[in-house]
């Protein structure tokens, strides 16, 4: 790291999501629920990248994120960096990758779909079109954009 002032302090233990577009650092805190669990949480808005421009950026204390949500989060930060920091120092670089379905976090927007009838899970299959992302319920193939769906209250 530069010895140059951080805009958001440096932190102990924990992960760092870096290069988040600007926007998307507070839904993906509610998205994710990143809040439900009472870590000290750091958010930093509208930061000035070389890469993006701006970015937003979050540091969660004494949480590691699996690789399975990295690649989650790439949905709505495709250029993001995750860090896991332990012990101040950056021990792993998680490189975001879409992955190809997910499942049990968002519903279906399509009220006719079945997942609202049953409790079935909930799954996505995951397209990168360009530059936007889609989701595609397995269940009625019906298909949204990320910036339409919602966190599920059931799962
Ligand atoms: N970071 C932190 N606390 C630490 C170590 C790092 O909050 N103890 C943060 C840094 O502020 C940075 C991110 O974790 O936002 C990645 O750190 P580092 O790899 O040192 O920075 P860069 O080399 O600039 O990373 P990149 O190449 O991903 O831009
Ligand atoms: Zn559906």
């Amino acid at each position: 790291m530069t010895n140059k002032t951080l805009s958001v302090s440096a932190i102990n233990n924990g992960t760092v999501i870096d290069h988040i577009p600007s926007g998307y650092a507070l839904r993906i805190i509610h998205l994710f629920r990143f809040l439900h669990d009472k870590n000290k949480i750091t958010v930093g808005l509208n930061l000035p990248s070389k890469r993006l421009g701006l970015k937003d950026l979050i540091k969660i204390e004494n949480r590691m994120l699996t690789d399975l949500e990295a690649s989650e989060i790439a949905i709505f930060a495709p250029e993001a960096t995750i860090n896991i920091v332990n012990d101040f120092e950056v021990i792993k670089k998680i490189e975001t990758k879409l992955p190809t379905n997910i499942a049990n976090i968002f519903h279906c927007l399509n009220t006719k779909c079945i997942t609202h009838k049953e409790q079935t899970e909930s799954v996505f299959y995951v397209k990168e079109q360009g530059k936007q992302v889609k989701l595609i319920c397995h269940y009625c193939e019906k298909s949204f954009e990320r910036d339409q769906i919602k966190r599920s209250a059931r799962y």
